[in-house]
């Protein structure tokens, strides 16, 4: 897979070199280019936004500045990309589009600041017909100052999801929200050496060796957690 984050902090992304991802990269399954949207910019102090039409607090940045960092990432780009625009204004992120996204060849992320991108750029890009598709997204019902951590949290449930980045397959399928597994239900507690710590025992039943015995205690207990964490996802 092939992903191109625009910014105007780049730095943000230093945390892609870590971990899954930075070995992801280093085995050749993922490549990722960070653009510096001032790069773009027409003027000598760089700008990047302007005051909203219509008035209101805080600036919105620019399309003209935005089209063109873009049309330089579509010019190299070998298809057709998927277009992720991460805002608090999107469709809430979930297991389902991670598994959407990790089905894409080649991911473009376009980081907002301030109130954020002016409209006309999902609109012109939808109707383009550069991307097969244009994606916005929020991680959630809370305000970040920008887009870069929601990309980061996107790429992470995205990336682990490709073949051949996870060490271990089954760690996917066992996932809290992995279709097929215990559907709609949270991940039990978990639990590994010492038997016993700090007066805490691990539950008997675990080193029972009854597997069908074990696998319907983790799922009361999937239950037990659901209900009292998540009740909306008790169908
Ligand atoms: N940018 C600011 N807040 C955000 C959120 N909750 N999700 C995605 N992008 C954002």
């Amino acid at each position: 897979m092939r992903v191109d984050l625009i910014t105007i902090f780049p730095e943000y992304f230093a945390p892609l070199k870590l971990s899954l991802f930075g070995k992801a990269q280093e085995s050749g399954l993922v490549e990722v280019e960070i653009h510096d949207l001032r790069k773009f910019t027409q003027d000598k102090h760089k700008t990047v936004d302007d005051a909203p039409y219509g008035g209101g607090p805080g600036m919105v940045m620019s399309p003209v500045v935005w089209g063109e960092a873009i049309d330089s990432v579509l010019k190299n780009a070998p298809g057709k990309p998927l277009l992720v625009v991460p805002t608090p204004s999107g469709r809430v992120f979930n297991q389902e589009m991670a598994i959407k996204l990790a089905s894409f060849d080649h991911l473009v992320f376009i980081n907002g600041r301030y109130e954020g991108i002016d409209s006309r750029v999902v609109e012109h890009y939808q109707q383009s017909g550069e991307f097969s598709e244009v994606l916005e997204i929020s991680i959630g019902d809370y305000v970040l100052a920008g887009g870069e951590v929601a990309s980061l949290v996107i790429l992470e449930a995205t990336s682990r999801l490709i073949n051949g980045v996870l060490g271990n397959e089954d760690s996917v399928s066992d996932d809290s929200f992995a279709p097929g597994s215990m559907q709609n239900l949270l991940e039990g507690p978990i639990f590994t050496r010492p038997a016993s710590w700090r007066g805490l025992e691990v539950p008997e039943v675990l080193s029972s060796g009854d597997h069908a015995k074990i696998a319907q205690w983790q799922k009361d207990e999937a239950i037990k957690r659901t209900s009292k964490f998540r009740p909306d996802l008790k169908a």
